[in-house]
């Protein structure tokens, strides 16, 4: 019998064995090779002793419950690796099954988060019970990391509530369920309001149940709701691969396609065999580069990101108390909701006190909706509103430690409004701008202190998008980037350090991704094939749709802005093929976009899209002109990726980490890809296939295409992209 190093056996006098994950040196418990060594051990002593035994709870010594698979493990994976990631899984499945099949009731007290792996130990046990403890999250979300639950997890979630349930309430979007929301929708048994009352429900189910099985050990257990085999159920089974297509849209995820797999054949065989089927699936994914990208991304870089890579090292943390929002607009309104949510006092100032108020609406019109959805409370609705302070007097915002202005796209008048606050809020307040197009260095010129003033670029809506990019001017100082690092971490999102820049980082970069689209358009393919491109590499906005969004005039403006910058620098400006297709469209067709009726899209009266605009096949399409569609889909993200080469070249970008989380929380760069740089990384051939890639585009489509040298000679070092 093997040791035990990560999980305690501790055994009462009535014998009950509880089970404490507690992996020694870690702040959490994982799926490493410590707990799997563990828990076999486990399973032979409970099996050995099991006259003594009389019910098994699982709990743990850390603050969450476990925490899944190990990733820096995972991540590693190859093809050639396929033989030991399913191995490995088998193993542990086969434990958790032998202590799930002893003939004892088994328990799972889940004392914190429970999130894939944490959940599946819960599953593999006959109860549940979850202390409802703040913060605290419960599901399987494997799919956002590409990957599919493998400790039993489809499997299990299968047998307890039906294929139909476990595919859209579980596994396809890998929600994470408060302790409520995991009690109300089944997948948890019952709550506790602390960790002892936890362990006594605990130990009451095995008082009450000693003969306890699992549902489907019980001869004649029959999955719910049916399986592939019943003709009733067979009937429906095409929706869910005709709903998946659509929620894909076609782009490569490849673990939603083997969830389903998975999920539909494993509910056709025998358990164990089922369980076979899952590691398959399973060891297909995460030796796959999507996994690993999705990984990098969501996990390493992420974590990378929120830790504060980009923040300079030694300014003590601070957190803001009071903060001035000027400008109650759509931007301001989701800003103050955003910080008063996050327990700040919010003043929010405008031109006049109704249109301060109708600022404040904002934030009731979401609270309602959190209250009717049950994820807020009355009590809770009406706290965070006594934080927002509407107001049109300057003399409100006294004491206000933190400043974000969201006036009109103004330069002069971003000026007046700071100037007009400055001498009254604290003397060292922190003055931010959210601006999305002009250079911060020239805005810090209107302001006292140009060390404190910074961009903090917010994407709409506010209140959901989670990334904050944080612009350096020229004069700001490492204090002010430290303490608006924090103040986004403190609103709880996440926020990306750039060099101040026309466009930052963001804006730029998605602008050649829309001027990509748009180039098209003036070549003469067919806009429906365009639009199909982008929904195909991954992209969550159709390319035209998001150019009529953002109106057609605004490129013009940056544009004719950024010309006279590059002219007066003494540099060439070159033109993009984009270009005069947004001039024709505004000046000949007059149709600037969704908010003047319309652009590249007709819309109805109320402003819904009907139809992309017949016209454009008129004035632009070439009969019988083709390019491959392939070729559509990578000229997007190429222009993304090679601007993004020269974000770093420049220095706007300094980090790679940064890059990625920035491209896909910010703009939605495809997340398949782990973000703009990853993109290259994973390309087939890796940076030498890219810059190959590039040359052929470059050569088909324009110069644009040319790998920046930078890149050419990275490949040639046989370096990737990493921080
Ligand atoms: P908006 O037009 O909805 O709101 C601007 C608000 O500023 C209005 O309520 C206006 O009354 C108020 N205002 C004007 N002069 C003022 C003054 N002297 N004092 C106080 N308030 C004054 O504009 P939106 O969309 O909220 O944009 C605000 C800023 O945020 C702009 O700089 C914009 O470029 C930037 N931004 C916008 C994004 C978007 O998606 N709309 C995204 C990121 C940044």
């Amino acid at each position: 019998m093997s040791e035990s190093t990560t999980i305690r056996w501790e055994q009462d006098e009535t014998g009950v064995v509880t089970l404490v994950l507690d992996d020694p040196g870690q702040s959490a418990n994982t799926m490493n090779q410590a707990f799997k060594d563990s828990i076999a051990a486990v399973a032979d002593r409970a099996e050995a002793e099991k006259d003594s035994i009389r019910g098994i709870i699982y709990t743990s010594a850390k603050k969450t419950f476990f925490a899944g698979g190990d990733l820096k493990d995972m991540i590693r994976l190859r093809p050639e690796h396929a033989q030991l990631a399913f191995d490995t899984g088998t193993e542990i499945k086969r434990s958790l099954r032998r202590i799930e099949t002893l003939g004892k009731p088994v328990v799972a007290a889940v004392n914190g988060a429970a999130l894939g792996g944490g959940y599946e130990i819960a599953l593999a046990s006959h109860h549940r019970v979850a202390l409802d403890a703040p913060g605290s999250k419960i599901g399987l979300p494997e799919v956002t990391l590409g990957l599919l639950p493998a400790g039993g997890g489809v499997t299990r979630t299968v047998r307890l509530m039906g294929i139909a349930d476990a595919l859209l309430k579980v596994l396809l979007q890998g929600t994470q369920y408060s302790p409520q929301r995991a009690l109300d929708n089944g997948l948890v048994h019952e709550l506790a309001a602390t960790p002892e009352e936890m362990l006594a429900k605990a130990r009451a189910f095995i008082d009450a149940n000693p003969q306890s099985q699992q549902p489907w050990d019980v001869p004649g257990y029959k999955i719910p709701g049916g399986t592939p085999s019943n003709p009733r159920f067979a009937a429906n089974l095409p929706a869910f691969p005709a709903n998946l297509k659509k929620q894909l849209n076609g782009a490569p995820y490849p673990a939603p396609r083997n969830i389903l797999a998975c999920a539909v054949e494993g509910s056709q065989v025998d358990f164990e065999t089922a369980l076979t089927i899952e590691a398959r699936y399973f060891t297909e994914l995460v030796t796959g580069q999507t996994a690993k990208n999705m990984i990098q991304a969501f996990f390493f870089d992420l974590q990378a990101v929120n830790a504060g890579r980009s923040r300079p090292q030694g300014v003590e943390p601070r957190k803001v108390r009071k903060v001035a929002v000027l400008g109650a607009g759509m931007m301001g309104a989701g800003i103050a909701y955003s910080c008063a949510r996050a327990g700040i006092e919010v003043v929010l100032k405008d031109v006049t006190a109704e249109a301060a108020a109708k600022g404040k609406a904002y934030s009731e019109k979401l609270l309602d909706k959190a209250l009717s959805r049950g994820r807020t409370t009355e009590a809770g609705r009406a706290e965070l509103l006594a934080r927002i302070t509407p107001t049109a007097d300057p003399a409100d915002l006294a004491g206000c430690d933190a400043v974000i202005e969201a006036v009109f796209e103004d330069t002069a008048l971003k000026h007046k409004v700071f100037q007009e606050i400055q001498t009254v809020v604290a003397p060292d307040a922190l003055l931010c701008s959210n601006t999305s197009t002009l250079p911060i260095t020239g805005l810090a010129d209107g302001v006292e202190r140009p060390a404190d003033f910074i961009g903090l670029h917010f994407f709409s809506p506010v209140d959901k998008m989670p990334l904050v990019e944080i612009i350096k001017g020229a004069q700001t100082g490492d204090e002010a980037i430290a303490r608006a690092f924090d103040l986004v971490r403190q609103i709880n999102k996440t926020p990306i350090v750039v060099n101040d820049s026309r466009g930052f980082f963001t804006s730029r970069v998605i602008g050649q991704f829309i001027n990509e689209g748009v180039a098209m358009v003036g070549e003469g393919v067919e806009p429906a094939s365009i639009e199909q491109a982008a929904a195909q590499a991954g992209y969550p906005a159709k390319v035209l749709s998001l150019m009529d969004e953002l109106t057609l005039t605004l490129p013009r403006k940056i544009r004719n802005e950024s010309r006279k910058a590059f002219e007066a620098e003494g540099r060439t400006w070159t033109e993009h093929p984009a270009d005069t297709v947004i001039d024709r469209m505004v000046d000949e067709f007059g149709r600037p976009g969704r908010s003047g009726g319309a652009g590249f899209y007709d819309y109805d009266e109320s402003g819904r899209r009907a139809r992309i605009w017949p016209g454009l096949r008129e004035h632009f399409a070439k009969p019988g002109h083709e390019i491959p569609f392939e070729d559509m889909k990578e000229r997007m993200l190429f222009s993304e990726a090679l601007d993004t080469v020269r974000c770093l070249d420049e220095g706007v970008l300094t980090s790679v980490a940064d890059a990625n989380i920035g491209s896909i929380m910010g703009i939605g760069f495809p997340a398949w890809t782990g973000g703009v740089l990853q993109y290259i990384n994973g390309y087939e051939g890796g940076l030498t296939g890219f810059v190959a890639r590039a040359r052929e585009l470059a050569g088909k489509y324009g110069e644009r295409f040319t790998p920046p040298a930078s890149l050419v000679e990275k490949a040639e070092r046989g370096e990737t992209y990493a921080d």
